[in-house]
């Protein structure tokens, strides 16, 4: 029998405890794929007492991040998260002692994922990462080896399931965005505090990522615009959907003439595009490489079982001896991108003003939008015949310039009496 691969695991939580139970549970079929079996030799978690679904007293226990590293493994599994302390030390003193990381922390790799690269590469050892975008989706496998021969033109992404399951129920149910965020974090979708997921700033860290291994650009999460889903009312998805549209949250980057222009932001779908039928908590990622055209994968995004199963998928590769890139290409090789700016990218927009209803309001809209290039689609306006209650206009342009259009809107917010901001999204034909 060959080498057994030894792994050590840092963090027992969610992630952590699913991957001890798959390396036990699967272990015949993995000792198979692997060409030798692989062992949990080390573990560790904060709180040795916590009922964790495993069998803790089988594995040896560091109470140290220290004792744990000294642990004599091929591969760190750091389980832990967050882009800054224990697990970046963690991280960091695994490869510099010469282990492999598997990892499923995408914060730590958005911020410093291109100094780790490095550091792995000096050690001559690897950084896994496939639990940290998409989850189950080998989203990461997918970009960095299967598409490997294409130059990309455009990834666009849903990547966090608390935003996707939340913009779902408000669409079927015609609730509004508290209660619905409430309902989830009761059944265990959405965090207590849903500040990381519902304001896109997950969503920026995979699309960083993503990014990084598309465009070989160094990982990168300050040139973005970030905007959540926190403002998007039930009376905008319904608007969305008389007007042929969903409303999905997406982490976008594209080559732009050359530039690349990245973005988190909610986004209008046509209704009956793949992409559109993603509901609830499932993720899926949308790119378009120069010679294979479009490919989509969708799957679980999170939750244990798929998330430890990339897990085990990247140490299973590591004890085969599959050797790349953290990011697809050499450490030295990454580029600062040449980022673009969003408001010189081309789309078709959905915009919702609440104005008072007087006679001329639509006029004088009109006359702003058309001075400033902007032309318009369709026009849809709902509310009370009482002229004191405001009314929502719904509009939909061609396409345009982004800065045009939020151009017009600042003027029509100046001379209209709004009872509150517009509401601008792009629509999207994924
Ligand atoms: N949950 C998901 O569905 C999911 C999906 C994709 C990626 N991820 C990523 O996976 C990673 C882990 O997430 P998770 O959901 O499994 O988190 P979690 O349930 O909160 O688990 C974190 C683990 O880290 C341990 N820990 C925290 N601070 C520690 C310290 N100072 N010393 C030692 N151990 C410490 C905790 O110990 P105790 O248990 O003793 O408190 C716990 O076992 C994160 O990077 C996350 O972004 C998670």
């Amino acid at each position: 029998m060959s080498k057994p691969f030894r792994v050590a695991v840092a963090g027992l939580g969610t992630v952590g405890a699913g991957v001890v139970k798959i390396l036990e549970d699967n272990k015949d079929v993995i000792t198979k794929r692997a060409g030798r079996p692989v062992e949990v030799v080390g573990i560790m978690a904060r709180d040795k007492t916590k009922d964790r679904g495993i069998d803790v007293s089988k594995y040896k226990w560091s109470e140290t991040l220290e004792e744990f590293l000294n642990n004599d493994v091929d591969c760190v599994a750091e389980m832990i998260g967050g882009s800054e302390g224990i697990a970046k030390d963690c991280v960091e003193g695994a490869l510099s002692s010469g282990k492999h990381v598997v990892t499923a922390n995408k914060a730590l790799l958005a911020h410093h994922g291109a100094a780790l690269s490095a550091l792995a590469e000096t050690g001559k050892v690897q950084i896994n990462f496939e639990a940290a975008v998409g989850g189950g989706i080998p989203i990461i496998k997918s970009l960095r080896e299967g598409l490997a021969a294409n130059k990309i033109k455009s990834v666009i992404d849903i990547l966090n399931g608390t935003c996707n399951y939340i913009l779902t129920e408000m669409q079927q149910t015609g609730r509004d965005f508290a209660d619905v965020l409430k309902e989830a974090q009761e059944k265990g979708y959405a965090e207590a505090d849903p500040t990381f997921d519902v304001d896109g700033i997950d969503t920026a860290h995979k699309i960083a990522l993503l990014t990084s291994i598309a465009f070989g650009v160094k990982p990168d999460i300050d040139h973005m615009e970030i905007n959540g889903i926190r403002n998007i009312t039930a009376e905008d998805l319904v608007h969305a959907e008389e007007l042929g549209y969903k409303i999905k949250l997406f982490g976008i980057c594209k080559n732009i003439n050359g530039k690349l222009v990245k973005s988190v932001e909610p986004c209008l779908v046509p209704l009956g595009s793949t992409i559109s039928a993603v509901d609830g908590v499932l993720n899926a990622v949308n790119i378009e490489g120069d010679f294979v055209g479009t490919s989509l994968s969708v799957g679980f995004g999170a939750g244990q079982n798929a998330t430890a199963s990339a897990v085990v998928a990247d140490i299973i590769d590591l004890a085969r001896g599959n050797e790349i890139p953290t990011f697809g290409v050499p450490a030295n090789d990454l580029v600062d991108a040449d980022w673009g700016d969003v408001g010189d990218s081309v789309s078709r927009f959905y915009v919702r003003l609440v104005v008072v209803d007087k006679p001329g309001v639509l006029a004088e809209i009109s006359a702003i939008m058309r001075d400033n290039n902007v032309s318009m689609e369709a026009v849809l306006q709902r509310g009370e015949d009482d002229e004191n209650v405001p009314v929502s206009v719904v509009i939909t342009s061609h396409l345009v310039k982004q800065s045009n259009i939020v151009k017009a809107l600042d003027l029509i917010a100046q001379k209209q009496n709004l009872s509150e901001s517009p509401c601008l999204m792009r629509i999207e034909s994924v």
